[in-house]
């Protein structure tokens, strides 16, 4: 089936796009996005955007665990009046159980929603989804591909803080070879000039080769560092992440490198400047110290979770072509 806009860039018209990667977006359809969600954010009166999604139906399709993007959508789509189908492990709760193919399942449930939103376990399954269907398919996070709408809450938190998303120093740590979040943070930040951003990693999870290369010939700079030594002073953003566990073979081979990279006061007081704002797109396993929670730098329960409500409502709303 060929359809609407399957992968398509955006080019400043959301109306039926899939999301499936952050490489659809231009600098002009993010600040176009940001614009909306600053907009949805600074309204008074949350009652008056409660008719704009009335009598839409979004299906929540996760096939895999979710906490913060299922909740901040569910929550996203409730403050906009509309309703959800919520299918959470459809392995077992669903006829996905009795060996229905994600293309079945996908085609029965665009017929009952005016969105999928798809959390599964393997890349490039949301875009095997968009192929099936005209609905458009929102990827809520395909195995190690992409998570774009943590990427897009991401780089505009990071754009209230400096207000541009040029000239940046960033330094991203964790699983960068398996970590969805930042294979799109990197896919966003590649479309500004400017940027730098050092990739600290355990010598087995870092970017893949090929992925180095394609994001280096967009112009970005990336810097592969090993050690919390050659991190750079005063970096405007830290980006943490967790290694993921269930991505790996076995136990042992997840244990070596667990503990590698932990942000605690010291690393902080050592590294961070006074500006440097600390991110991660949570959960976190013990990389970043409680006892860092509470500086003021440390925006992963504040500033990040609250704009993942607000960047979500502003891309329904755009997706479903709805006035505000
Ligand atoms: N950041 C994120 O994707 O969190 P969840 O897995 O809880 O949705």
């Amino acid at each position: 089936m060929t359809k609407k806009g399957n992968s398509r860039s955006i080019n400043e018209n959301f109306k039926n796009k899939d999301i499936l990667s952050l490489i659809q977006f231009s600098p002009k359809d993010l600040r176009y996005l940001f614009s909306l969600s600053s907009k949805i954010k600074k309204v008074k009166n949350p009652n008056k955007l409660l008719n704009i999604l009335k009598g839409e139906i979004i299906t929540l399709l996760f096939y895999e665990p979710s906490s913060r993007t299922y909740a901040s959508f569910v929550s996203a789509i409730k403050r906009l009046g509309g309703q959800t189908i919520d299918i959470l492990d459809p392995r077992h709760s669903s006829s996905v159980s009795k060996g229905e193919t994600l293309r079945d399942t996908i085609k029965i449930f665009a017929t009952y929603s005016s969105i999928i939103i798809l959390r599964h376990p393997e890349a490039g399954s949301a875009k095997i989804a968009a192929e099936s269907t005209n609905t458009p398919i929102i990827n809520a996070g395909d195995g190690i591909g992409e998570h774009p709408t943590q990427a897009l809450l991401d780089l505009f938190t990071i754009y209230e803080k400096f207000g541009k998303l040029n000239s940046l120093t960033g330094v991203l740590a964790g699983d960068l070879l398996n970590g969805r979040t930042v294979h799109s943070l990197i896919a966003g930040l590649s479309k500004f000039s400017g940027n730098k951003l050092y990739l600290l990693s355990p010598k087995t999870l870092q970017l893949k080769q090929s992925d180095l290369l394609s994001f280096k010939n967009q112009g970005i700079e990336l810097i592969c560092i090993n050690s919390k030594k050659e991190i750079p002073q005063n970096a405007n953003f830290w980006y943490w992440t967790r290694i993921q566990k269930e991505r790996f073979k076995s136990d042992a081979e997840y244990k070596k490198v667990k503990n590698k990279f932990i942000v605690n006061k010291k690393l902080l007081n050592n590294y961070a400047g006074r500006n440097t704002i600390i991110m991660h797109p949570l959960p976190r396993v013990g990389e970043i110290k409680e006892e860092v929670d509470k500086d003021q730098r440390a925006i992963y329960f504040t500033d990040q979770i609250k704009n993942g409500v607000y960047v979500r409502m502003a891309l329904l709303i755009l997706i479903l072509n709805k006035k505000t």
